[in-house]
């Protein structure tokens, strides 16, 4: 394996070198594997917990489709106050400032002087918490300028793209002793919550699979002019593999402990051929347009199998250029039944009415509500996607306010989000497989669930 330096030589970065190596024969899964071990023992893995605070002072970055929601969220949840905006555009940041002076809070300081404003933003200002809401290109940045400043993070999905920066962002956290979570919102939808509820009390027996994935028609966006059409697209006609994982993944990783007596071992992944957005482009702009003649190297179907190391296996999908309903699929399977989500149905051997029959997943919900959805379901309700993004955010001030570990650690943001980079090696490889790093470097063993289901 190259160091760092003779990668900077060659004019390789450590992705191309993934690839090439693997190309040429080294092995897919010795090549990951390798980036793993090269970052081994430079810092010992752990989280610590921060003292309680009474009063939560965020600094927001990318106030676009999703950081305005998260905004709109704080501004009704009890101990948060926002004290600074960043965004490239000004008028951005001056719509949350004027949200929250409407709401009775000082106006926040903002920040627009460009695309690395956010470090003047967390050198400047006095806050715990960083939240980010950019494209993906700046999570990573946004995070560890907000870590090496002494505060908080909190990023959205996915929280980085390569291996190499899911290591930087445990690293950063593990020195800076700092918590860094991703912001996956589905680990806090309704159904999710209450099917873990389910599994932590063994009605589904022993879990041994799990279906997952994020199948989205996203074509129009990917050719609008504004939000995410402005960047998302790019990653379509660069990039070839499961560019968007954790939405699935993250609640179907939570059932099987994943991180917490587990962990993924290996993945393969396979894509198809890419015809939905030029076929779209070719309706919408005419045949002769860049958009219709533009290459697209994402397939437009992935599909990915992981292996977990207590043998459990996951199927995960990304479907994002072919028009579908959505779906996460969301399904969990054990010894004793299974759910799946789209609709939410569940069959238990021995409790459900007919034997070999789906039943309506809604009466579960009587009995096995969650306790998070049965306290904050009701200020939930009207919040972005059915309400589990504001259950998502009030978890996180009150878990920096009652000094208490947030849900989901530096250690998930990058287990999850790493399949990217992983789907992306083993596809252009003939679906070889790939290994995991061990972010946690064997913590995984010994730590505890601590997940959401142990709500005080
Ligand atoms: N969890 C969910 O359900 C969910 C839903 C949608 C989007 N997302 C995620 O949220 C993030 C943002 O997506 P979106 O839909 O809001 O996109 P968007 O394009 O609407 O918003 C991004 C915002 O970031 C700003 N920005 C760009 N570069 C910046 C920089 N260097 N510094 C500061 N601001 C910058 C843009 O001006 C824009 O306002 C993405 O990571 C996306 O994957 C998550």
């Amino acid at each position: 394996m190259q160091d760092n330096n003779s990668l900077k030589k060659s004019g390789l970065s450590r992705r191309d070198f993934l690839k090439k190596s693997a190309t040429v024969g080294l092995g897919i899964s010795v090549a990951a594997a390798a980036a793993a071990k090269e970052r081994k023992i430079k810092t010992q893995p752990g989280v610590k917990k921060a003292k309680p605070m009474d009063l939560v002072r965020v600094g927001f970055v990318g106030v676009g489709g999703m950081g305005s929601a998260h905004c709109r969220n704080l501004l009704n949840i009890e101990g948060v106050e926002i004290r600074a905006v960043c965004d490239i555009l000004p008028e951005k940041v001056e719509r949350i400032q004027q949200w929250c002076v409407d709401k009775g809070f000082k106006k926040p300081m903002g920040y627009s002087r460009g695309e690395f404003d956010f470090k003047r933003m967390c050198q400047q200002e006095d806050l715990d918490l960083v939240m980010t809401a950019t494209p993906w290109r700046w999570h990573v940045p946004v995070c560890i300028a907000a870590m090496e400043n002494g505060k908080h993070a909190a990023v959205e999905v996915p929280a980085a793209i390569t291996i190499d920066e899911c290591w930087q962002l445990v690293e950063t956290a593990e020195r800076t002793e700092k918590y860094c979570m991703m912001l996956e919102n589905c680990c806090y939808g309704r159904s999710e919550l209450t099917v873990l509820n389910m599994v932590r009390k063994g009605l589904f027996g022993e879990i041994i699979h799990g279906g997952a994935g994020y199948l989205h028609d996203l074509r129009a966006l990917k050719f609008s002019s504004q939000g995410e059409g402005l960047w998302r697209t790019d990653h379509s006609i660069k990039r070839n593999g499961n560019l968007y994982p954790t939405h699935g993944l993250g609640p179907v990783a939570e059932c099987m402990n994943v991180n917490r007596g587990n962990k993924f071992d290996f993945l393969v992944s396979m894509s198809s051929k890419s015809r939905g957005l030029n076929e779209f482009a070719a309706e919408k702009f005419g045949a002769n347009s860049p958009q219709a003649k533009q290459k697209y190297a994402l397939g437009d179907v992935n599909v990915s199998l992981i292996q977990c190391a207590n043998g459990e296996t996951i199927t995960l999908y990304h479907d994002c250029n072919l028009p579908r309903p959505y779906s996460r699929i969301n399904m969990v399977q054990g010894t004793k039944g299974i759910f799946e989500d789209y609709p939410s149905r569940i069959y238990l051997e021995g409790v459900s009415e007919k034997h070999d029959r789906w039943e309506d997943f809604d009466k579960y919900y009587e009995k096995y509500e969650h306790p998070l959805w049965k306290k904050e379901g009701e200020r939930a309700k009207g919040a972005g996607h059915g309400g589990m993004d504001y259950i998502e955010d009030f978890r996180l001030i009150d878990a920096l306010r009652q000094g208490r570990l947030p849900d989901m650690d530096v250690y998930d943001a990058a287990a999850w989000s790493v399949v990217s980079e992983l789907t992306e090696i083993s596809v252009a490889n003939k679906s070889k497989p790939v290994d995991f790093p061990d972010f946690t470097r064997g913590k995984w063993k010994t730590n505890k669930p601590i997940h959401v289901v142990d709500f005080k």
